[in-house]
């Protein structure tokens, strides 16, 4: 269980946290928000590794600031940046981990031996880490965060570099780790706190924007199915169909893809997708000269959520 009240972190003028609040519990919570939202500082802050300037955080009843280490053996953290031994190999690195925090001299050889065998590096276990790819090294930081069972999982972008299968392997394992461990999850891809997230904090800027399932934030900030349309036309053109378009999607929003004549619209259905779909066509249909390069109904995702709450995107 986690717990931060009025939390607050400054790097000189830059406010990098601002009064956030939340209590997590047995769940996958995941903090979505952009580059340089205050996601990682906040993780710093949770492990003791970072000071606040001000609010509380509790991990399980204890404070990160006045019991660091025991707070550490409570917290199994996969940082942003991948901290291994690159002149170890994967099972030194597991061993030296596992002898850190006091796993039982027993257990560690199994423990390592399961590890190794869960990211599937059995075979590279006695390679140097500086042999592996960065997806190899993440997978190993995985399972070196899990290996003195600690309470609560902290995987501060855990999927940043890795490919689409591996991505599929680590969701995967962090959905059965939901049984028995508080995880926290701090990335900026929407598909990953979508797919992963009992609730999902969407911050910006270090303030708390919204928090909710997934699920619910859509409902609530995001409306409906959507008909998106990439179309090549002129300004003067465009300008009369958005009008138009408006009269049946009072939110339709259209930009200039920076292509020279070409524009992304996005239009938000208020109730079911039929009757628009229906009326989309016929608006199209009144103006021949548009050219349609790609046409798609799509369901709201959370980046429709955070441009929403925020009038932008959560990448570039
Ligand atoms: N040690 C530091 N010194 C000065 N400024 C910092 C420091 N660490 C973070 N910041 C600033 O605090 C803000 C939040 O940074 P943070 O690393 O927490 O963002 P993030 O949400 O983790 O972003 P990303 O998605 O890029 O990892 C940024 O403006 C960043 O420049
Ligand atoms: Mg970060």
């Amino acid at each position: 269980m986690i717990t931060i009240t009025n939390l607050v972190k400054r790097f000189g003028d830059r406010v990098a946290v601002d009064d956030l609040s939340v209590e997590i519990g047995q769940e996958v919570f995941t903090f979505l928000g952009p580059n340089g939202a205050g996601k990682t500082t906040v993780v710093n802050m949770l492990c003791g590794l970072l000071q606040r300037d001000s609010g509380m955080i509790s991990i399980s009843g204890l404070d990160p600031e006045t019991t660091p280490g025991e707070v550490r053996s409570k917290i199994g953290l996969v940082p942003q940046e991948t901290a291994l031994y690159e002149y170890l190999t994967a099972r030194e690195n597991l061993d030296f981990h596992a002898k850190f925090y006091g796993v039982p001299g027993g257990q560690v050889k199994q423990r390592i031996q399961d590890a190794l065998e869960l990211v599937q590096l059995t075979e590279r276990a006695d390679d140097r880490v500086s042999t592996y790819s960065g997806g190899m090294k993440r997978r190993l930081a995985l399972v070196r965060a899990l290996l003195h069972d600690p309470e609560v999982l902290i995987l501060d972008e855990p999927t940043l570099g890795i490919d689409v299968q591996n991505r599929n392997e680590i969701w995967n394992r962090i959905q059965e780790l939901k049984e028995e461990k508080t995880i926290l999850i701090t990335t900026n891809y929407m598909d990953e706190a979508d797919r992963l997230s009992d609730r999902c904090l969407v911050m910006a800027e270090g303030k708390l924007i919204a928090l909710d399932t997934p699920a619910n934030l859509k409902l609530k900030h995001a409306g409906g199915i959507r008909v998106e349309a990439y179309i090549t036309a002129d300004q003067k053109i465009v300008k009369a169909l958005i009008e138009k378009l408006k009269q049946i999607a009072p939110e339709a929003r259209y930009a200039d893809t920076e292509m020279k004549g070409e524009f992304n619209f996005v239009l938000p259905a208020r109730g079911q997708a039929n009757e628009l779909l229906t009326e989309v066509s016929r608006i199209f249909r009144e103006f021949p000269q548009v050219n349609i390069l790609d046409l798609s109904l799509r369901v709201p995702t959370l980046d429709d959520v955070f441009l929403e709450l925020t009038g932008s995107h959560l990448r570039d």
